[in-house]
């Protein structure tokens, strides 16, 4: 049972509609067609709560949020990518990456970076050693330090040893292996389908795919015609990620592609709601609306509880979670003002009292004013 800093129980917080404007639940409201049509989605031998997964994060997708996002109702929430090597060589701070409550996670999900298929294998088991359950394979990451290593978007130009990396820790481990690809390196070789069959051949359960290019970083849109393409090529399960920001999104998603699970990165963050949303229209649900005032106080504040439990170090853990205050804060009203005065303050206690009086005070523009909550104009 998760608790809020505030003696309310987390769970209660969640479900109390006390603090929303009637007009915010009924608003909200709206159809989830496709996303209901999606059968469940089987990873080797687990069928998944639902199709719905937080897309790994790099320094986001930590031990608290991973939990909190699965309590929103999400079938999985990988670990952000953690280096083979680091795991071979017993790096601490690698290992900590694996830190997670098994009674919160059963599902650990690990994912692995790395360019070479022994210190993959090895890793793979490292990672099983600690909990996981399922390994995935980042065959995404455009970073340089990553690439130049053969790994991340690098296995993209060498499907043959991404097949050969999946053969060897299908030796070494025997819990479901999984890939996160992109469309391929560049323009002019977009080769997904190409790597998803060497990917099926070797024997991956799943594979997720984010079709965007890696000299593309994070520019333009996802082509979701490539996540098409690739469920019409392979015969394991497709997750399509890219620039699902809301539920008329995912609808939209499962619509042109016919993909078996949706993963959602950007949209999640300052917004774990949106997977509450999603589970909610998955389970053909009304969709509850982000909360507003003490709600999203508590929540804001347990998440808070959790990361600095989570990072031990006070201080270190003020600092990082910054970051969400700046996502949770997007789109408010006066967020701008809150931002400047959260982000001096090197006390717990003054960063609780910030939240409590923002969040808390605070009512969430639009909400109540368009049909249907829009993380991208939050954002903007
Ligand atoms: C802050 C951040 C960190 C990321 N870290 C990882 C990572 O560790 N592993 C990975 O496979 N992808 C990583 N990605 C890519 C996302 O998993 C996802 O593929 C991408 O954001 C597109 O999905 P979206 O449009 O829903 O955000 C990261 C993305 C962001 C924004």
């Amino acid at each position: 049972m998760l608790y809020s800093p505030m003696g309310m129980r987390f769970r209660e917080a969640m479900r109390s509609k006390s603090a929303l404007p009637p007009q915010c639940v009924t608003s909200l409201v709206q159809k989830a067609v496709e996303l209901q049509r999606i059968p469940p989605l089987l990873i080797g031998p687990y069928t998944l709560r639902r199709p719905i997964i937080l897309a790994p994060m790099a320094g986001v997708s930590e031990a608290p949020f991973r939990e909190i996002i699965l309590h929103m109702g999400a079938g999985l929430a990988p670990t952000e990518l953690v280096s083979a090597k680091g795991l071979l060589y017993k790096n601490a701070r690698t290992e900590s990456y694996l830190r997670h409550n098994a009674e919160a996670e059963p599902l650990l999900v690990v994912q692995i970076f790395g360019g070479e298929a022994s210190s993959m294998a090895v890793a793979a088991e490292r990672a099983v050693e600690a909990g996981a359950k399922m390994v995935d394979i980042n065959m995404g990451c455009p970073v340089k330090k990553v690439t130049r290593t053969g790994a991340g978007s690098a296995l993209m130009t060498d499907p043959q040893r991404a097949a050969a990396i999946v053969s060897a820790m299908r030796e070494r481990v025997s819990v479901p292996i999984t890939a996160k690809i992109r469309s391929g390196w560049d323009k002019e070789h977009q080769n997904a389908l190409e790597v998803g069959r060497a990917l099926e051949e070797a024997g991956v359960a799943a594979i997720a795919i984010h079709p965007r290019t890696r000299q593309q970083g994070y520019s333009g849109s996802a082509d979701w015609s490539m996540i098409k393409a690739l469920v019409d090529t392979v015969q394991i399960p497709v997750i399509a990620n890219g620039d699902i920001f809301t539920v008329a999104d995912a609808n939209r998603v499962v619509r042109e592609t016919g993909c078996h699970g949706i993963m959602v990165g950007r949209g999640a963050l300052g917004n774990p709601w949106i997977i509450e949303q999603l589970a909610a229209a998955y389970d053909g649900r009304p969709l509850p609306a982000p909360p507003v005032g003490a709600r999203r106080a508590y929540m804001i504040l347990h998440h808070l509880e959790a990361h600095i439990a989570h990072h031990g170090h006070e201080l270190r853990a003020l600092k990082k979670f910054r970051q969400h205050l700046i996502w949770y804060s997007r789109g408010m009203r006066d967020g701008h003002a809150f931002r400047e005065r959260v982000m001096v303050h090197e006390s717990r206690t003054a960063v609780e009292e910030e939240i409590k009086r923002f969040f808390g005070g605070v009512q969430v523009q639009n909400f109540s004013e368009s049909p249907i909550y829009d993380e991208r104009t939050a954002l903007g």
